[in-house]
C-alpha cells in the first residue's frame, strides 16, 4: 500500500556527527568517561529514586548508568534536533517512512482501539485491524472449542506454525512467554529452519488427523517457509490421502492471496495483514494466530492494550521520562561514545527465554544499517549487537566476562516481583541474583576491600571487580499478556528511536536479499553432479565440488 508522501524524509543534509550536540556529547564524553557510579551514587544520595521512569506497569531504573544530569540533557537535545518528535508523528500518522519500500510502518495500527481513526492512502484501517482480529478470535474459539475438526473428525490437537524471520521469533517467542497462559489440552509446534530435522523433529509423535498447520509468510514466497509447507502438506496427505483434507489441516497468515491460493490454501482460511507491518513488527497482527489460539482471543487483546499503553507514552511522554526514548538514547551513548559493541538482555523469568532471540531481528534486522536514509555511508557504528540468555544461566554462563572481561556490555536486567509459580522461595532467589548482578556490576569490590578479606596480594587482581559496568533494570508487576505488549512495544520504539537519530531506514532489509539469490543459483549446481564449470570464487568452487562428491558418497 502507497501511503501519505513521506514527512520523515531526511530532515537535514547535516552529518549526524557534524552536530554541535553531537560534539558537546564528545567533550562530555571525554570529561565523564572515567566517572565511577560509585562516585555518582555517593553524590547523590537518592540517584537511585530519580534516574527512574514508569509507564504503563513498567518501572524503568537507568540509574545504574554511567550519565551525569548534562549526559541527559544532551541526550535529550540530541534526540530533539534529529526531530524525533516529528518523525514519531510521521510513524503513528501513516507515513511513508519506510522510504526504500515506499510504505508506511503502521504496526502502531494493530493495536489501536476500535474507536481511533487511523487513515494510511486515504482508507482508515482500523476497521480492517479489528475485522481480522474478530475473525481470527472466531477461529481461535472454534479451534479450542474442539468445533474446528479435522478431515477424518478428529479434534485439532496439534498446532504447528510454519514461519519464518518475524513469522516465527514472534510466534515463538509470545507462546513461550504466555506458556502459563495457555490451552494445555493442546501442543504447539513451530518450524522455520529449512533443515529437514527441523519439521521431522516437530512431526515426531503426532497424527496428522489431528494437527494444523498456520502457514504463516507475509510475502508467501519465503524459500525455506514454503519448502517446510510443501513438506507439511506431503505429511498430511500421506495419511489422509485426500486432496480436501488441505481445507481442514492448513491455514495461511499473508499478505499474498495470490500465492496463498496458488499453494492450494482456500481463501477463507487465508488471514490477512498489510505490508505497511514489516515482518519483524507483526507478531500482534494475524501472525500471532497460533498465539491467539494458544491463549485466547480476551488474553491477545489484553496484549494489545498493553502494547497500545506503551505507543501511547512514547507518542506523548516528554523525552526525559519517555521510556523508549530513555532506552534509545542510552544505547546510543554506549555504541557511539563509549565504542560499545553489544547489549546484553537478561529475562530473570524462564518464560522469556525466547525474548532476546526474538530481540535480535527486531533490533539488528531493524537497525544493521549502513547508509542513511539519503544513501550516504554512515561515519558512525549503528545497531549494537544484541545478545542474552534468562538468568540466572547466564550467571554461570558468560557473565564472568561481563563482570571482568575487558569489554563494555551494557545490560538490560528484567524481573518480575510475582512469580507465575511460586515454589518454597525460588522467587526471592531468583531476583535476589538479579539485584546482586546489577549492584555487582555497578560498585564491583576494589582491591582494597579484597585485601581486607585476608586475600594474598598475587591473588587480589584476579579477585577484584572493577565495576562501574552499566545496567537497565526493567521491573514489572508480573508477567501478563498485557506486560509481555508493553516489553515489546517499548523495545520497538527504542529501536525506533536509535534509527532516527542515526538517520537510517529501520524498517528495511535489503541486507538479506544476496545471500538468497545466491543460494537460489547455487542449489541447481548442487543437484547436478557433473555440471559446466562453477563460476563462483575459488574457495565457494571447492566447497561446492567438495560438497557434491562427499554427498554422493554412502556415510
Ligand atoms: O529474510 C528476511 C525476512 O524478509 C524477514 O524480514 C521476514 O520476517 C522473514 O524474511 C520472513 O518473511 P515472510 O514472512 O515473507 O516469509
Amino acid at each position: 500500500m502507497r501511503t501519505e508522501s513521506a514527512a520523515a524524509a531526511p530532515i537535514t543534509a547535516q552529518s549526524l556527527t557534524e552536530r554541535p550536540v553531537w560534539k558537546a556529547l564528545e567533550t562530555h564524553h571525554h570529561t565523564i568517561k572515567d566517572l565511577h557510579l560509585r562516585q555518582l551514587f555517593a553524590d547523590d544520595a537518592k540517584r537511585g529514586e530519580h534516574l527512574t521512569a514508569e509507564a504503563a506497569g513498567i518501572y524503568l531504573d537507568y540509574s545504574k548508568n554511567r550519565i551525569t544530569g548534562e549526559t541527559l540533557r544532551l541526550l535529550v537535545q540530541l534526540a530533539e534536533e534529529c526531530d524525533l518528535r516529528a518523525r514519531i508523528d510521521a510513524m503513528f500518522s501513516g507515513k511513508q517512512i519506510n522510504s526504500t519500500e515506499q510504505r508506511a510502518a503502521l504496526h502502531t495500527a494493530l493495536r489501536a482501539p476500535k474507536n481511533e481513526r487511523i487513515v494510511a492512502d486515504g482508507i482508515d484501517v482500523v476497521p480492517e485491524v479489528h475485522a481480522v482480529l474478530d475473525r481470527m478470535a472466531a477461529f481461535a474459539d472454534q479451534l479450542r472449542s474442539g468445533h474446528w475438526r479435522g478431515h477424518t473428525g478428529k479434534r485439532i490437537r496439534n498446532i504447528i506454525n510454519i514461519g519464518i524471520g518475524g513469522s516465527d521469533l514472534g510466534p515463538v517467542m509470545a507462546y513461550e512467554a504466555l506458556r502459563y497462559y495457555s490451552v494445555r489440552e493442546m501442543n504447539f509446534r513451530f518450524v522455520s529452519n529449512v533443515d529437514g530435522t527441523d519439521f521431522k523433529e516437530a512431526t515426531i509423535g503426532i497424527d496428522p488427523e489431528e494437527t494444523l498447520f498456520i502457514i504463516c509468510s507475509k510475502t508467501f514466497t519465503t524459500t525455506e517457509t514454503l519448502a517446510n509447507a510443501h513438506a507439511a502438506r506431503k505429511w498430511i496427505l500421506g495419511k489422509l490421502d485426500n486432496i480436501q483434507a488441505v481445507r481442514k489441516h492448513f491455514v495461511a497468515v499473508s499478505t499474498n492471496a495470490e500465492e496463498v491460493s496458488n499453494f492450494g490454501i482456500d481463501l477463507a482460511n487465508m488471514f490477512g495483514f498489510w505490508d505497511w507491518v514489516g515482518g519483524r513488527y507483526s507478531m500482534d497482527s494475524a501472525i500471532g494466530l497460533s498465539t491467539m489460539v494458544a491463549i485466547g482471543p480476551d488474553n491477545f487483546r489484553a496484549m494489545l492494550a498493553g502494547f497500545h499503553a506503551m505507543d501511547q507514552h512514547f507518542r506523548t511522554a516528554p523525552f526525559d521520562k519517555n521510556l523508549p526514548v530513555i532506552m534509545g538514547l542510552l544505547a546510543i551513548w554506549y555504541n557511539n561514545f563509549f565504542d560499545g559493541q553489544t547489549i546484553a538482555v537478561l529475562p530473570y523469568d524462564q518464560y522469556l527465554k525466547r525474548f532476546p532471540a526474538y530481540l535480535q531481528q527486531l533490533t539488528m534486522e531493524s537497525n544493521g544499517k549502513h547508509v542513511t536514509l539519503d544513501g550516504a555511508r554512515v561515519s558512525y557504528q549503528t545497531s549494537p549487537i544484541i545478545w542474552g540468555e534468562p538468568g540466572t544461566n547466564g550467571q554461570h554462563s558468560f557473565y564472568q566476562l561481563i563482570h571482568q572481561g575487558t569489554r563494555l556490555i551494557p545490560c538490560d536486567f528484567i524481573g518480575f516481583c510475582h512469580t507465575l509459580n511460586p515454589l518454597d522461595n525460588h522467587h526471592d532467589l531468583l531476583m535476589a541474583n538479579l539485584f546482586a548482578q546489577t549492584e555487582a556490576l555497578a560498585f564491583g569490590k576494589t582491591t582494597d576491600e579484597v585485601k581486607a578479606e585476608g586475600t594474598p596480594d598475587w591473588l587480589c587482581p584476579h579477585r577484584s571487580f572493577e565495576g562501574n559496568r552499566p545496567t537497565n533494570t526493567i521491573l514489572a508487576e508480573r508477567l501478563t499478556p498485557y506486560t509481555l505488549g508493553t516489553l515489546v512495544a517499548l523495545y520497538e520504539h527504542s529501536v525506533f528511536t536509535q534509527g532516527a537519530i542515526w538517520n537510517i531506514d529501520s524498517f528495511d532489509q535489503w541486507g538479506v536479499e544476496l545471500g538468497k539469490a545466491l543460494a537460489q543459483r547455487i542449489v541447481q549446481e548442487l543437484a547436478i553432479t557433473n555440471g559446466p564449470p562453477l563460476k563462483h570464487d575459488s574457495s565457494t568452487n571447492t566447497l561446492i565440488r567438495r560438497y557434491v562428491r562427499l554427498k554422493e558418497t554412502p556415510p
